[in-house]
């Protein structure tokens, strides 16, 4: 609901402004910044609707003990992002809640994966769902040594070094994919994988189908190559086959993207059914595939799913993996494995992007590709460990929140029985704790009912966080009791 002057409907008070902005300023970087991010949240979830005026920046500066200066940079930066228009002698119009995409859908201007990026400096940051680095990959690390030889040392090849390439290949063969190192690119993660792959297949206009709720860096990256994103319905296990099949059919997309192994926000599995029957249509129907696979090899039971190109030499796969959730998210360290036609496009990209991957990850990729195993078992029982914590946790003290307990991967994804999740997510920031909503995941309008809760903090943290969350959840159901009452509306 947007907070109103009394006098006149479409004004902005600035004492209901600032109590909607909360704890806006414990965040890092310049207070401008800080409070153009508040705002920018508040438009985006539409608590502030289009047509509306804000405040003028002298009263909303007296209102939040800043300087004029802070609320004019800030209004400055959200008109330069397209949010809000400064109108003479009629003062700052919010012109929409958000810019629309090619496909109708619409996004906050900075694209949402930025969001996740923003914790209150003093919370626990449950917004980022990433572990800290494995001390056995760390150690591995230490020990590497860097060959004194120019094919090594100073190899600029944007595709990456030939021993990480050929190690790469053996290790997919091993996994029934027949693969040789010429289809291999070295990236620096799954992040720039993704980017290189939409940017090497997608022209402005072309549908690239989704999973409905999914990695925000995937759809920022397909919105800003001018494609269009359209979702799938999901459901507990991932994209359902029949929604799948019917959109295949009637959009004829270029692409389709998933990230069907512990996903990420959801932390469901795509059944090895529903893979074979989602890749088997893509090839019928001649659609790329990027399967992103960051958590497929954190399955709690340890088994670990084929490529989906696996089987399919023929189809146009792009198999994106990265060692940096698995053991160092510092190494900045992945690849992607497709066909020789498309590695060319890639290359091309990367050396564009930025040239090559750092040396020293890539040697120290290769020698923790010789003790991927261990690792991985090391990785799967901290996570196994972490996920029981938070499932206890979550089940002792929230009660009425609905889950299911993850089978892998390092998220747990939980349904609220009512209110806006980006409401909860503000109270919960203001009890130290920062969470991502289903808003920053949804590839379109859905309700904002869930919030996703990484397992990758230490299980004294996260016991700490949930306590907090406890105690954020009585105060959002005390002070929002009409707010709880309705059902959730739309997102973005
Ligand atoms: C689904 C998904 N894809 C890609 C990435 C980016 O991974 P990387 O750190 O390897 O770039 C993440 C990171 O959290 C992710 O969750």
């Amino acid at each position: 609901m947007t907070a109103v002057d009394g006098a006149n409907p479409s004004k902005l008070d600035p004492f209901d402004l600032a109590a909607q902005l909360g704890a806006w300023s414990e965040g890092r970087g310049p207070l401008y910044r800080q409070l153009a991010a508040a705002l920018a949240d508040l438009l985006a979830d539409g608590a502030i609707r289009s047509g509306t005026t804000l405040p003028p920046e002298r009263r909303l500066a007296d209102r939040l003990s800043v300087s004029r200066g802070t609320v004019v940079n800030a209004y400055g930066q959200l008109e330069q992002q397209g949010w809000i228009r400064r109108v003479q002698g009629r003062g700052t119009i919010v012109t929409g809640p958000a810019r629309a995409q090619v496909d109708g859908s619409v996004a906050p201007p900075d694209g949402v994966g930025h969001r996740l990026f923003m914790p209150s400096l003093h919370s626990i940051d449950l917004l980022v769902a990433v572990p800290a680095a494995l001390p056995e990959a760390l150690d591995i690390c230490e020990q590497t040594l860097i060959p004194r030889t120019p094919d090594i040392c100073d190899n600029a090849e944007p595709a990456g070094i030939d021993p990480l390439r050929h190690r790469i290949a053996e290790w997919y063969r091993a996994s029934g994919l027949p693969t040789n190192p010429e289809q291999i690119v070295v990236t620096s993660g799954a992040q720039q994988a993704i980017a290189l792959a939409v940017e090497a297949v997608i022209q402005p206009g072309d549908v690239v189908l989704v999973e409905s709720f999914t990695w925000p860096g995937l759809l920022d990256i397909v919105r800003a190559n001018g494609g269009r994103v359209h979702a799938v319905p999901m459901d507990d296990h991932g994209v359902i086959v029949e929604e799948f099949a019917t959109m295949v059919e009637r959009l004829r997309p270029r692409m389709v993207a998933l990230n069907p192994h512990n996903h990420n926000p959801t932390g469901s599995r795509l059944p090895a059914s529903r893979r074979d029957a989602v890749a088997d249509l893509c090839a019928r129907y001649g659609v790329a595939v990027i399967e992103d696979r960051v958590a497929s090899l954190l399955n709690f039971d340890h088994q670990v799913p084929p490529p989906l190109a696996a089987g399919r030499p023929e189809a146009a796969h792009v198999t994106i993996d990265s060692l940096n959730k698995l053991t160092w998210p510092g190494l900045r360290l992945g690849w992607i494995r497709t066909d020789t036609p498309t590695v060319a496009k890639l290359r091309a990209a990367k050396a564009l992007n930025d040239l090559y991957s750092s040396i020293p990850s890539q040697l120290m990729a290769l020698r923790i590709m010789e003790k991927l195993d261990e690792l991985t078992d090391a990785r799967r029982t901290m996570m196994v460990e972490r996920s029981n914590t938070l499932v206890e946790a979550v089940a002792r003290r929230l009660p009425d929140w609905e889950f299911r307990r993850p089978q892998g991967g390092v998220v747990l994804w939980v349904g609220l029985p009512g209110g806006r999740a980006a409401a909860f997510a503000r109270i919960a920031r203001s009890h130290g704790v920062s969470v991502a909503t289903s808003a920053e995941f949804a590839a379109h309008s859905d309700p904002d009912d869930h919030i996703r809760l990484p397992f990758t903090q230490s299980p004294e943290v996260l016991a700490i966080a949930v306590e907090r969350l406890a105690r954020a959840w009585e105060a959002f159901r005390a002070e929002g009791s009409s707010i709880f009452a309705q059902p959730a509306p739309s997102i973005i």
